[in-house]
């Protein structure tokens, strides 16, 4: 069987690809993407944490969001907390725990039958499935949607300013960026958004999936809310002289680095997202900015009712832990941002 940088080298040898088309083959062909085969660990003996690795907190808080979000509509019936990036379904564990008998039910959009399989083994009759957004369109009508990191696994455009216009970066079949012209119009468009007094050589990313993907979400029949945590950065972070080189990063056991055309496959690559451009994609499509934040600022807000309901009890020393690693600004309380979006009825 070929590995991936073989299948790569032969669809390169006709000439180059724009770097999306790459990172899309490298995380998700469905033999050899680094998440194509099934769900990779998470966590300590994997290669990055993620807030749901951190422990069960983060779901318990999801799961008092969705309970609040579920009684503000009025305790509709039909109400459903929905998933997307569930990976091996630890974070649907946590929050469907917390419920505490509630009757909510719980959605995952998962369009790879091998996570679904990860997933039911874990969940059993406790959650459903369906491939993609576009069911979402003919219900529920009432939902909490939710995602931990999904946009950051999105591909991307690279593109890089020459001084005198923005040009795409594609890989060559000797795994180089090359500069071409843009790809697509839809990119094209994109650029013309973008700063043009910027040093030459200065490279971002444009997640142009992430955008589909809102707009996806936004036709969704649901009247409800939506909440994205994942790490990004406004526009403007994107433009200063520390972001020049763009931010795409592959991670390899807790080793971070920007070679990212290395050990293709074997390796996650992930960008921050631009919460600017997705707020503004949002609202475009009616779904209107209610939170955004530093997660930990935000997550402390939504913490704080059960805390003060707990005042008086220490917190045990493992939640503690998972509290301070999930909110305190040196570990994933500055890095991490979170957005909670209003949805009216479709
Ligand atoms: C960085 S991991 C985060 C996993 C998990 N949410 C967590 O926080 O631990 C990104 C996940 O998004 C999934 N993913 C990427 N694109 C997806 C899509 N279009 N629909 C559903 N899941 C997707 C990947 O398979 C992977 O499991």
């Amino acid at each position: 069987m070929s590995s991936l940088p073989q299948i790569l080298r032969d669809q390169l040898s006709a000439g180059p690809l724009p770097f999306a088309r790459v990172m899309e083959l490298a995380l998700y062909h469905p033999e050899h993407g680094y998440y194509g085969a099934g769900p990779r660990r998470i966590g300590r003996k994997g290669d990055f944490f993620t807030s749901v690795s951190v422990g069960p907190l983060f779901g318990k808080l999801l799961a008092m969001q969705a309970i609040q979000e579920w009684q503000a509509l009025g305790e509709p019936e039909d109400f459903t907390i929905i998933e997307q990036g569930a990976h091996d379904g630890q974070l649907a564990e946590d929050v469907l725990s917390a419920l505490e008998g509630r009757p909510l039910r719980y959605l995952i959009v998962e369009p790879n039958p091998r996570y679904r399989e990860a997933q039911a083994k874990r969940l059993g009759d406790r959650a459903q499935w369906i491939e993609s957004l576009t069911a979402l369109q003919s219900g529920p009508k009432h939902a909490f949607f939710l995602c931990n990191e999904l946009p950051d696994a999105f591909p991307v455009h690279r593109l890089r300013w020459n001084g005198q216009r923005w040009e795409e970066l594609y890989v060559t079949e000797a795994f180089q960026f090359v500069p071409g012209d843009l790809s697509c119009a839809e990119l094209a468009e994109e650029a013309k958004q973008l700063p043009q007094d910027l040093a030459p050589g200065h490279t971002l990313e444009i997640n142009l999936a992430m955008l589909a993907w809102i707009r996806d979400l936004a036709r969704a029949a649901f009247r409800g809310a939506i909440f994205i945590a994942d790490y990004g950065l406004d526009a403007e972070e994107f433009f200063a002289d520390p972001r020049a080189s763009g931010t795409i990063r592959r991670y390899k056991q807790h080793q971070m680095d920007d070679r990212v055309l290395e050990d293709l496959g074997e390796c996650d690559l992930t960008t921050h997202i631009n919460f600017t451009r997705l707020i503004e994609e949002a609202s475009r499509h009616d779904l209107v900015q209610r939170d955004y934040d530093l997660q930990g600022r935000l997550l402390g807000r939504l913490a704080m009712p059960w805390l003060k309901s707990l005042e008086g009890q220490p917190l045990d020393a493992a939640t503690m832990r998972q509290f301070n690693s999930l909110t305190h600004p040196a570990f994933m309380g500055r890095s991490f941002r979170c957005l909670i979006l209003e949805k009216s009825a479709r």
